[in-house]
């Protein structure tokens, strides 16, 4: 598989959003911070009270021109109509789905979906009387057995969080609107940047990103994206501003300018990523490599088909179950990987997850691991480097 961003990707990530009215004689954006936004007259007042959704100057919570310079450039990259911006990912996925449920309604979330997405469901959506139900990310088109008359929100992430799992998108959206055309399909595209994947083109109605991962880039700041299309921005943007979401213009110009890199960097976390998965995958102690450019992965061939690149984040399952002090002596002595919850940067991570403690979190899925899963973030450092760390790490447990 080529690298992901040789082409137009490259460009568009350098240029989207840099109109003149944002850079104003810059490069980049203004930083314009406000609460106020003032009106010099009373026809002022009432063309940006007309227009204020439509990217006048309004008042601060509606977003400044920082903001608007990252939602273009979010709407460009993504094709879509709007791009609503949050404090964080977990904001962008609980407030796109709560946009668009009520009392009644029925969700279909994946089974191997982010964790706290999961128990976003569990916990919030069921106190307002939204039932979830979960499938298997692999089920393809017999989704059409879990869309019930209520289902209101079918919602997908790619690849699946920790086990990796890559689904068959086409297959999902067609039997989901073959059932229900007014279904809202929407997808945590965080692994992807938005721009591996191009969900609004396979027909998803809004693409929702941890902006804190490969949009930021580099592990400091932390925000939301939700791209829309037509048919779904208004009531996605109108839900959002009357629930208090923005984000400061610090952040969000700390985004754009991670746009402007996100191409050699996703370039490099391809490369890389995929040579340490062909590393592992030759070592005595792993069992099975999870990473979607890699057969192994479960969906490889969805996703040789449908993206245009890899990341850096995946995870490989080892031949045992490492006991306490085994996860110790591998994980303790790292040179260059830090144990991290996130990824995305610019710098490698690892964490462990043990059988029962993934099989707790995948609803509804029947297969289960044997060992003990690691996840790995490959960041931009040296491949060589990398693979020394890991192979120091092997060699202080013996399996
Ligand atoms: C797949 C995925 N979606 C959403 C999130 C949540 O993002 P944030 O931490 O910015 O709220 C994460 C965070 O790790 C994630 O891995």
């Amino acid at each position: 598989m080529d690298k992901p961003a040789q082409t137009q990707l490259a460009t568009q990530l350098v240029h989207a959003g840099r109109k003149s009215r944002y850079t104003q004689g810059a490069v980049s954006a203004v930083i314009q911070r406000a609460s106020s936004l003032v009106f010099n007259t009373v026809a002022d007042k009432k063309a940006a009270t007309h227009n204020r959704y439509k990217g006048a100057l309004f008042y601060g919570r509606r977003g400044t021109l920082t903001h608007f310079a990252l939602q273009d450039a979010m709407c460009e990259l993504e094709g879509g109509t709007g791009c609503y911006l949050y404090p964080c990912g977990a904001a962008a996925v609980s407030h796109s789905i709560l946009a668009f449920v009520e009392q009644g309604d029925h969700v279909l979330m994946s089974g191997a979906a982010y964790e706290p997405t999961q128990y976003f469901c569990n916990q919030i959506l069921k106190k307002l009387g939204v039932e979830t139900s979960y499938y298997d990310p692999l089920i393809g088109a017999n989704i059409r057995d879990f869309i019930l008359p209520h289902t209101k929100v079918l919602f997908l992430e790619s690849p699946s969080s920790l086990t990796m799992e890559v689904p068959d998108i086409p297959a999902l959206v067609n039997a989901a609107r073959a059932m229900n055309p007014d279904i809202i399909i929407m997808i945590d595209n965080t692994w992807a940047a938005g721009v591996l994947f191009p969900a609004l083109q396979y027909g998803i109605d809004i693409s929702i990103q941890a902006g804190t991962k490969y949009l930021v880039g580099h592990s400091d700041a932390m925000i939301g994206t939700a791209v829309a299309n037509a048919r779904c921005w208004d009531q996605l943007r109108e839900h959002s501003y009357l629930m208090g979401q923005m984000v400061d213009a610090d952040t969000a110009y700390m985004t754009a300018r991670g746009l402007r890199t996100l191409a050699v960097r996703l370039n490099q976390h391809h490369e890389s990523s995929i040579k340490i998965a062909q590393w592992l995958a030759k070592r005595p102690e792993v069992k099975a490599v999870y990473h979607p450019a890699l057969p192994s992965c479960a969906g490889y061939e969805f996703f040789m088909r449908d993206f245009k690149g890899a990341s850096g984040l995946f995870s490989f399952e080892l031949c045992k179950t490492l006991s306490d002090q085994q996860l110790s002596d591998f994980l303790d002595h790292f040179r260059l990987f830090s144990m991290a919850y996130s990824w995305g940067g610019f710098e490698s991570l690892i964490l462990a997850n043990q059988p029962n403690e993934i099989a707790r979190i995948r609803p509804n899925i029947t297969r289960t691991l044997t060992g003990t899963l690691i996840r790995l973030h490959i960041g931009l450092e040296a491949v060589e480097d990398l693979i020394t760390d890991l192979d120091a790490a092997f060699a202080r447990i013996t399996l």
